[in-house]
């Protein structure tokens, strides 16, 4: 069997940094195993490590102690500007070069390979397609584009050489909350295409639940705190400093990864046209409701209230209303929540497609978060 170990595309081992002149280490003892194809998030109060850690992989800085391995090579024993070009940067406050092109700035580094026009230019245009920009931004200037233009053009710099590995730090931080989201789905997208091994840094502890598949947490001087999958660690953060960190809507934020593809479902007070009336009272008993609903095999027909029951002689006769609060199989438990606390139902029927599932609950949903 091949040890998770040997799987980890980048490696930390107690790696320490103390910039000189300084009482305490910017980054101490960090130890951080990222598998290849993985999102890890680094977040974390500012000044707590995160840029140091990230040119500790790439060697922009080297650090005081301990080892990092890249594709299973010691980065302190590979060549510097090797180990660069096998490695897309995405800096801090995005960096293009304020003098040069769209095309000149995605062009940076197959320049430094020294690939020939031709091959750059077809490059060129592959990216500013693949991040979603215009093709006529090629020529501009980084000052005549939008913030969220430039973000998207210090992503396709530093995927030009395609590289195996990215380092992110705060690649859409500048930029206001609706497009950052935007550019956050878009990069998600891109990366089920790409399957990189990306070390992202961020402050906003939401962005990381967005996008990590793990996520460290680190404390002011470099401490991690915690590593987990978002999850995992929503669930039960590892100390108070983690539990702050989530904040107090932590059930809601894990509801809103837990896919209600795996929840438990609830028959709920549901009945078939062929039953009996005393089967609906009974179902509704049980649920504690004054309603029932009918569904045929996969086709839920609508709901009546229970006072419906008196005058009828059988269910069949009995007029349906449509069920209204429903939600696709493929949302979260979040939004099936929310399609309750936001309907006058006790539940929301699920369907995939047309096809109708079953019924969830609040009280189902609570429970699954605990799970
Ligand atoms: N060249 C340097 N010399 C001395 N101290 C430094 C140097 N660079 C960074 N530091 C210190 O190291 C610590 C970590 O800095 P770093 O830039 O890694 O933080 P960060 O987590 O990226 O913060 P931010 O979220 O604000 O970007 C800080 O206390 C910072 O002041
Ligand atoms: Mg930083």
């Amino acid at each position: 069997m091949v040890s998770p170990v040997s799987d980890a595309m980048i490696r930390l081992e107690a790696v320490t940094k103390q910039y000189p002149g300084t009482m305490t280490p910017a980054v101490d003892e960090l130890s951080l195993e990222i598998p290849e194809g993985e999102i890890a998030v680094l977040v974390g109060p500012s000044g707590c490590g995160k840029t140091t850690t990230l040119k500790m992989i790439n060697r922009l800085i080297e650090p005081t102690s301990g080892e990092i391995v890249v594709a299973g090579e010691r980065v302190t024993e590979m060549d510097q500007s090797e180990l660069r070009r096998g490695i897309g940067y995405v800096i801090q406050q995005i960096g293009l070069f304020p003098h040069r092109t769209i095309a000149e700035n995605i062009a940076t580094v197959p320049k430094l390979l020294g690939w020939d026009k031709a091959r750059t230019n077809e490059r060129i245009d592959e990216l500013i397609d693949v991040v979603q920009l215009e093709p006529e931004m090629r020529d501009r200037y980084p000052a005549e584009l939008s913030g969220g233009q430039r973000q998207r053009v210090g992503v396709a710099r530093a995927l030009a050489a395609d590289p195996p590995v990215m380092l992110m730090d705060e690649p859409f931080g500048a930029v206001d909350p609706i497009v950052r989201s935007a550019l956050q789905d878009q990069f998600l997208d891109l990366q089920h295409r790409l399957n990189k091994t990306i070390v992202l840094v961020t402050h906003d502890i939401d962005e990381a639940i967005k996008l990590g598949d793990r996520v460290a947490i680190l404390n002011v001087g470099g401490i991690l705190e915690q590593y987990a999958p978002p999850s995992d660690m929503l669930r039960e953060p590892a100390n108070a400093f983690v539990a702050d960190f989530l904040g107090s809507d932590r059930g809601l934020k894990r509801l809103g990864l837990l896919p209600i593809r795996n929840a438990n479902l609830e028959m709920g007070p549901v009945v078939a046209p062929t039953a009996h009336p005393q089967d609906a009272h009974r179902v509704m008993e049980q649920y504690g409701v004054d309603w029932f609903a009918v569904a045929e095999g996969k086709r839920l027909l609508g709901w009546a209230p229970g006072t419906a029951l008196e005058t009828a002689p059988d269910v069949r006769s009995i007029p349906l209303q449509p069920y209204r609060t429903r939600i696709d199989v493929g949302s979260t438990l979040k939004e099936a929540l929310d399609a309750v606390v936001s309907s006058r139902a006790p539940m929301t029927a699920v369907f995939d497609g047309d096809d109708y599932l079953g019924m969830l609950s609040a009280d189902r949903i609570s429970r699954e978060i605990v799970q």
